[in-house]
């Protein structure tokens, strides 16, 4: 998606504008500086020939004033393939940003804080990888986005949570290894009808060619997404019984199929868009509820906003400010890995 005020650089339009769209979630004192801080980096963004991408879970002022695009972990990556701009700012975290250096290693790639990290590529490294490959020898390896460049280099494809399943179903393959999140992996094998299993806590603990299965995950968790539960969707229901609840493929399956429906957070936002509920719920990080109700005054989103995402959350204005002023920070990968991840993510954005 392309948004409206990414080439705005007057901090007075910009303010009327976020007053319009935000007047409702943030505060008038608090929207006058944002918009001044908007302003300053859209014309330092022109000036350094510069482009923004946004991910969809950047705070409301932010994700409506400076991004040249938004959208989800799929979206941006193409975005960031395509791009002739010399500076990519990722406003999203690190794995995204390396996402980005990957397909464009001569080009200079921003993160605004190196604080943005993500728990799902924090639970695996490249040489976990290396010790599912030797368990389970000839199995492809499917990886989440959500990974280091490290473990990307060590995989056969990566996919996003918009097109896990036509990944796992391209490589034509009995058995396949997906990894770094159990939840995302569980609600996968249920979608292209396998058996999964977690060789960390099979209770068999048989050798790999004993075991019957078509998936092999791993343990990794969102920290956000494993929070929302039953308990949750039920408390909603019987608050609000006309709601209508989408929830992203990181939640467990369990709270999945108490959803009315579950996709990336492109997916989620199209959902909202296309359909008419009285009221939405989005188990997910909470900004994304105020960024919809904000493009879309006429929608009631509900939010459950005591579970929040801590590393998107480092990415403020002042800290893209900043990175655009100060050339900060850069993200830069090995050459022998990048080029082996670059594989993986190429052809995961050939497939779609
Ligand atoms: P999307 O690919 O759906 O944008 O998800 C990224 C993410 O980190 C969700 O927690
Ligand atoms: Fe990672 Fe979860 Fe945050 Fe997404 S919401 S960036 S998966 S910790």
């Amino acid at each position: 998606m392309i948004p409206a005020l990414a080439d705005e650089t007057s901090a007075s339009k910009l303010y009327l504008k976020l007053q319009d769209m935000l007047g409702d979630v943030v505060p008038a004192f608090e929207l006058r500086l944002k918009s001044e801080l908007a302003a300053k980096i859209n014309l330092l963004k022109v000036q350094k020939n510069a482009v923004i991408l946004g991910h969809n879970y950047m705070e409301p002022a932010l994700f409506h004033s400076i991004p040249d695009y938004i959208g989800d972990s799929l979206d941006l990556a193409r975005r960031a393939a395509a791009t002739n701009k010399d500076i990519i700012v990722f406003c999203g975290v690190r794995f995204m940003a390396e996402t980005a250096k990957i397909l464009n290693p001569k080009r200079t790639i921003l993160l605004p804080s190196l604080k943005a990290g993500c728990s799902l590529a924090a639970s695996i490294t490249a040489s976990d990888v290396r010790g599912l490959k030797k368990k389970f020898p000839g199995v492809p390896v499917v990886t989440y986005v959500n990974t280091y460049a490290d473990v990307k280099a060590e995989s056969d494809i990566c996919c996003t949570s918009s097109n896990a399943a036509a990944v796992v179903e391209s490589l034509n393959s009995n058995t396949v290894i997906f990894l770094p999140d159990e939840y995302l992996a569980k609600n996968v094998a249920r979608e292209t009808g396998r058996h999964i299993i977690f060789p960390t806590k099979d209770p068999r603990n048989g050798s790999a060619s004993d075991l019957d299965y078509q998936m092999i995950g791993w343990q990794g968790r969102c920290e956000v997404h494993e929070k929302f539960s039953l308990e949750d969707i039920a408390d909603i229901r019987r608050q609000f019984p006309d709601v209508v609840i989408l929830a992203h493929p990181e939640c467990s399956p369990e709270v999945v199929d108490a959803s009315d429906y579950s996709g990336s957070t492109n997916a989620m936002i199209k959902y909202v868009e296309q359909t008419h509920a009285p009221r939405y719920l989005l188990l997910t990080e909470c900004s994304m509820g105020d960024n919809i109700a904000a493009a879309n005054p006429e929608k009631e989103m509900l939010r459950l906003c005591s579970v929040r995402c801590p590393h998107m959350n480092q990415i403020t204005l002042e800290d893209t400010l900043a990175s655009l002023k100060e050339n900060q920070h850069i993200i830069d990968i090995p050459e022998d890995i990048r080029s082996r991840a670059a594989r993986a993510v190429e052809r995961m954005i050939a497939i779609g």
